[in-house]
């Protein structure tokens, strides 16, 4: 079997490469990595594969930095130009990027096979792209690997269960590797000595609903100003986020650091007392690594972490933010749940790729 692993952005890197070491273990399936180039800074991606000892790609696209409908299109035109070269039985693509969609609808139209890892998310807020880009790649795949129940559900509500499509609940494959890189990353870090850590929140802040706004990002950098008058805030900062703070002179009075690699952040998430962030990935990573969330979102995909008590929302304004770290600062929870599945959900891919 010949299957291309489609990758364009941070997390995805994290995702695929929990693939990547399953599918090494298969000898009767050929692994073609292909990156659309979307994220492109070193600590963005060569990062990653280096870290987590990723193939090199065989191709990179190189689309990043235009607006969605370019990005998109152009990321297609050229997905599309690699899979009549390589002829392979499955795309494999993740989550809900540009790329995601891009990779999808390139394979549908030539009758590649569409494999989804983490289908059946939503939001539902049509105003996200990774909304729209979400429920586009879900339609059109053949194989949709849910991470949690909830996912399942969406998707039968939503009729899914008349279409023509298998839907495997798979558990998330970030959970993978985060459990198997925390057994390694003290060794390969030192991020928490280098930056003097002892008590601090670790955030994060990306989402293009917070930073597009920019009353909505000056409310949380204020809320971040506020909080690190009690306690050390670190926050390793996206490219997109950055630019926006630098031009328009927004006053951080906080520790910023950039973008880290894998081996990093997952001692920043060991080590911290609290994650204040609107990442997708680092909300379950958070919980992973029993530590309190608060989730800088109207409404999240992992909405098991909000009824459970791990994460918390809280609206993009400083009132808001405050609040939530008052109630979650000195939270105790019981950790131990499964929402997740057993840290074998790239185990199950491949073995339903093998027999599909
Ligand atoms: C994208 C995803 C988002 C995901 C995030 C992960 C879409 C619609 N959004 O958002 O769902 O949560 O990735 O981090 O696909 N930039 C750099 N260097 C880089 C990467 C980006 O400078 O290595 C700049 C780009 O030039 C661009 C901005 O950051 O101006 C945003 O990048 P883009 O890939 O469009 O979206 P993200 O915000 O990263
Ligand atoms: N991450 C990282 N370094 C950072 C920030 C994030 O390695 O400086 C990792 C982290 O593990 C997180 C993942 O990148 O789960 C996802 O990235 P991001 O928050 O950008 O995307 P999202 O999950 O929201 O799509």
């Amino acid at each position: 079997m010949k299957l291309i692993n489609l990758v364009g952005t941070r997390p995805q890197f994290i995702k695929a490469a929990a693939l990547s070491r399953q599918l090494k273990l298969n000898s009767s399936i050929q692994e073609i990595i292909v990156h659309t180039g979307q994220h492109f800074d070193k600590n963005m991606s060569a990062v990653f594969f280096d870290d987590m000892m990723i193939p090199k790609p065989k191709y990179n696209l190189q689309v990043n930095s235009l607006s969605h409908g370019a990005m998109t299109g152009r990321m297609i035109e050229k997905i599309e130009e690699v899979l009549q070269k390589e002829n392979p039985d499955f795309i494999l693509v993740y989550g809900d990027t540009n790329s995601t969609l891009a990779g999808a609808l390139a394979a549908k139209k030539l009758h590649v096979k569409v494999a989804h890892v983490e289908a059946g998310l939503r939001s539902f807020d049509m105003q996200m792209p990774e909304e729209t880009n979400r429920i586009l790649t879900d339609r059109i795949s053949d194989i949709l690997f849910c991470p949690t129940d909830t996912a399942i559900k969406n998707l039968e509500i939503e009729g899914y269960n008349n279409f023509n499509c298998k839907i495997v609940k798979n558990g998330d494959v970030m959970m993978d590797v985060a459990l198997f890189y925390a057994k390694i990353s003290a060794q390969k870090s030192n991020i928490i000595e280098q930056l003097n850590l002892k008590d601090f929140v670790l955030a994060t802040i990306h989402r293009q609903e917070n930073t597009d706004n920019l009353d909505y990002l000056k409310n949380i950098i204020s809320a971040f100003n506020t909080i690190a008058e009690k306690i050390n805030l670190v926050l390793p900062l996206h490219p997109r986020t950055r630019a926006i703070i630098e031009k328009n002179n927004i006053k951080t009075s906080f520790k910023i650091i950039n973008p880290v690699g894998y081996f990093e952040i997952l001692e920043l998430l060991k080590n911290c007392k609290l994650v204040i962030t609107d990442s997708g990935g680092l909300q379950k990573e958070a919980f992973y690594f029993h530590k309190h969330c608060i989730t800088v979102r109207k409404q999240t995909e992992w909405v098991e972490l909000v009824n459970g008590g791990f994460s918390c929302l809280a609206n993009s304004n400083l009132e808001s933010i405050i609040l939530a770290y008052e109630k979650m600062e000195n939270k105790k929870s019981d950790f131990n749940v499964d929402y997740f599945g057993k840290g074998n959900a790239s185990e199950i891919v491949v073995q339903t790729l093998l027999s599909y």
